[in-house]
């Protein structure tokens, strides 16, 4: 049997909620913009999804506007608020507000940041990847009017200390935007405590379909709608709703809060056990080990060896990690996160993420760390070999 460990690329489709999204998916039919029997029901099925999610990210259900997912939702933010920035101050498209993100965000914040019409500046991190006050301080101007730093950091599992910067934001009358795409359905999340406007949810990250995601909003944060044609999702995201997959993220989400506790601890006894069991082996590195993480995820470097070459001979062992994160794989240069904590290159690039989910075992925690053994001893004596000439 094959064993994944690869939770934070994606997670297995929960039983119950591909029973909850079944019927939506056959015999119930109907557009939720119809006014007729069949489209009430299925505004009803959309509406009850919204309330689960809401509460999912502690947020009020009018808040949640469905979409495609973390990407979409990141990419609304980023650019409907910075269309709207620039329609508002002037006719020659032309805003001195600007936008301040931290340097380790995912690449769906990172890609639209650097094609945006307003100037965007990055918030470094220190070593254990975290973005700091005094660093936000040191970047944020007079003009920043949109900040945004993510819940937990998809690579290393590291939670940011996210109130201090949410109380410098409200300090400086500036919003504040959180991708909680990994924290959702592993921490607890407050969206409206917190004092955040506006949250990224996406639903494969928590046993919930592909596909679908949520851009919880505050109406305060003004922001232009991207797709037009329709009035759906209180006139920001155009397009008839897709509807078994929504009903799958409100059963998700449903769970994940039900769960949490439970899934929390159950992945966390496996993450320490495989710590201890790494720490045996003195060639890893794990990284950000000082930091308050996610407790499923656990990302290292193995000395001597690079992350892709340790991922496939892991694969060969039927065992599925990811180097670095899954979006980043394929690519040669070290990863953004690891480099923005001043990794050294060589380490950086020997870079492996294991991330554990409720499915997972403490027999798969013992297969990977006996296939980890196998594969250093094998490449230790042929270092070993290799150097006698032989
Ligand atoms: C932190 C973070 N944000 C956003 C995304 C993108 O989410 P989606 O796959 O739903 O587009 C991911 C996916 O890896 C992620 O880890």
């Amino acid at each position: 049997m094959a064993v994944y460990l690869d939770n934070n690329a994606t997670t297995a489709l929960d039983e119950k909620v591909l029973e909850a999204m079944l019927p939506y998916m056959g015999q119930v039919t109907g557009n939720p913009s119809s006014v007729h029997r069949f489209g009430r029901l299925q505004k009803d099925a959309i509406e009850q999804a919204r309330e689960s999610v809401a509460q999912l990210a502690g947020a009020r259900a009018e808040q949640v506007i469905f979409t495609s997912g973390g990407t979409e939702s990141n990419n609304l933010l980023l650019k409907g608020f910075s269309q709207h920035a620039v329609a508002r101050t002037s006719t020659e498209q032309e805003t001195s507000a600007r936008i301040a993100i931290s340097a380790i965000e995912h690449m769906s914040m990172l890609e639209p940041a650097q094609n945006l019409p307003i100037e965007v500046d990055l918030v470094p991190v220190d070593t254990n990847g975290c973005a700091t006050l005094h660093a936000v301080e040191q970047v944020v101007t007079e003009q920043t009017s949109l900040m945004s730093v993510m819940s937990a950091n998809n690579e290393t599992g590291v939670i940011q200390n996210l109130s201090p910067l949410i109380a410098f934001a409200h300090e400086r009358d500036c919003f504040f935007h959180t991708d909680a795409s990994q924290a959702a359905g592993k921490i607890p999340l407050s969206f409206v405590e917190s004092g955040v406007h506006a949250m990224t949810l996406s639903a494969h990250k928590l046993y919930g379909p592909a596909g679908i995601g949520a851009l919880v909003i505050d109406k305060r944060l003004p922001i232009s709608k991207l797709q037009f044609g329709g009035a759906q999702e209180k006139n920001l995201r155009a397009g008839t709703e897709n509807v078994p997959a929504i009903v799958g993220f409100g059963k998700a989400a449903e769970l994940a809060l039900a769960d949490l506790q439970e899934n929390s601890l159950h992945v966390r006894a496996l993450r320490d056990t495989l710590e201890k069991g790494l720490k045996r082996f003195n060639t890893v590195t794990i990284f950000a080990e000082k930091a308050e993480r996610l407790p499923n995820t656990v990302q290292f470097g193995v000395d001597g060896f690079d992350g892709e070459t340790l991922l496939m001979q892991l694969d060969k062992k039927a065992i599925a990690v990811s180097s670095g994160s899954a979006c980043a794989s394929g690519k040669a240069e070290p990863s953004h996160v690891l480099t923005a904590m001043q990794v050294p290159a060589t380490l950086a690039n020997s870079a492996v993420r294991v991330s554990l989910g409720k499915n997972n075992t403490m027999s798969d925690v013992e297969a990977l760390l006996i296939a980890l053994n196998d594969i250093i001893e094998i490449n230790r004596h042929s270092a070993v070999m290799m150097a006698a000439n032989v």
